[in-house]
């Protein structure tokens, strides 16, 4: 087991700033990286009672992380043996904090308070497990699921970080599954490009259906991308989607799934307190963001009915109107060759003022889609 304390820790370090989201950056981790994901999440969770130890270095730095990742694995399995193969970093970091942090407080802490879950931990299961040998290996690890509406969606329980299930399905919130599953809804099969597709999750879930072409603009995202999506036979685009709209060939593909940079309002919840402390889509930002959302999805629909394209769905893990019913009510207005889908009609959250498109409010997991199709 690699030093999944230090990997926790840089990963966390980095999601405070604005590196990336902090699933695309466990992912990026040479070794262990779901090990790490469950770990940083089950850390976040658990975030607010470990700030308010006394003792820790409170200057939001890579140790200041790094000690916030121990104290959560001391609380909950004790400091981690000296004798695995531990980093010089995470070994000075243990001894920084029995020789200067009171640790009784936390001692004191109830794991039931310290462990309640602040959004529900969604699992996609690959359309090729075996379920009966996933639901034992669960079993096995001591972690309970739920079932969603979808079947191929469920909802784990608290993770060990030692818990592996990359062979069964992948972490992937139930909002982020949605437009996916609304194309599925509608056809099953085809050829889909992914615009903005970075870190790959979408990519890799409509392969189970389709077949993807994934393309992102920014080269640190694009190389997480590349290294999860090319193993399942998707071919990865390092460009701008602004020009990959431009060279889409007639009749090249028959979906597209635009996914673009938002304010994550929707996942405000889940990181809560670091997203307060980022000032995560102040108003500044907003306006930006909208006009990118706006330009990008009206370009795709117009070169898009030009090209053959008989799809295109539109998602955010934003709450606000502004970049979800507004966006979808200026493109309509620009182009009338599309109209709404009404999609997934068993799913009951519908999108303000438009029943087609569907929204997610969970706490933590906010997401809106609306599915275009060429009349
Ligand atoms: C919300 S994330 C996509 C998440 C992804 N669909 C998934 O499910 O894993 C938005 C992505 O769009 C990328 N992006 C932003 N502007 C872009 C552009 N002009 N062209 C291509 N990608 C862009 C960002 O770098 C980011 O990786």
């Amino acid at each position: 087991m690699p030093d999944i304390y230090k990997q926790a820790a840089e990963s966390l370090f980095s999601f405070q700033n604005r590196v990336g989201g902090l699933k695309a950056l466990c992912l990026a981790q040479n070794s262990s990286p779901s090990a790490t994901y469950a770990l940083s999440t089950a850390v976040m969770d658990n975030y607010e009672n470990l700030k308010s130890i006394k003792g820790i270095t409170c200057d939001n730095s890579m140790n200041y992380f790094h000690q916030i990742v121990l104290l959560h694995e001391f609380q909950t399995n004790g400091f981690p043996n000296k004798r695995l193969r531990l980093s010089k970093e995470t070994r000075n970091t243990i001894s920084f904090l029995k020789a200067n942090v009171d640790l009784e407080p936390l001692k004191a802490m109830k794991p039931a308070a310290i462990f309640k879950p602040v959004a529900n931990r969604y699992f996609r299961i690959f359309q090729k497990t075996n379920i009966t040998e996933f639901a034992a290996a669960l079993k096995e690890l001591n972690i309970t699921y739920t079932q969603t509406q979808f079947k191929n969606v469920v909802v784990l329980s608290e993770l060990p970080p030692s818990a592996k299930l990359t062979q069964f399905g992948e972490f992937q919130s139930i909002g982020s599954c949605l437009p996916v599953l609304c194309f599925q809804s509608i056809v099953n099969k085809g050829t889909l490009l992914d615009l903005c597709a970075a870190p790959g999750s979408k990519s890799l879930q409509a392969s189970e259906s389709f077949t993807v072409t994934a393309n992102e603009l920014d080269k640190r995202r694009f190389n997480i991308l590349k290294k999860r999506c090319e193993p399942q036979n998707i071919t990865c685009i390092n460009a701008d989607a602004f020009d990959t709209i431009d060279r889409i060939r007639s009749n090249q593909f028959d979906l597209i799934l635009l996914d673009p940079t938002c304010s994550s309002s929707g996942t405000y919840n889940q990181d809560k307190a670091l997203a307060l402390k980022l000032n995560v889509g102040k108003e500044k930002d907003l306006e930006k963001l909208v006009t990118f959302q706006k330009t990008i999805l009206l370009k795709a629909l117009t070169k898009g009915a030009e090209r053959g394209i008989k799809y295109v769905s539109y998602s955010t893990c934003s709450i606000n109107d502004e970049e979800n019913e507004q966006v979808v009510e200026f493109v309509l207005e620009q182009n009338k060759k599309w109209k709404l889908v009404n999609v997934l009609e068993e799913w009951e959250v519908r999108g303000l003022r438009h029943k087609e498109c569907v929204r997610c409010e969970e706490p933590g997991n906010g997401f809106f889609v609306a599915v275009f199709q060429r009349k």
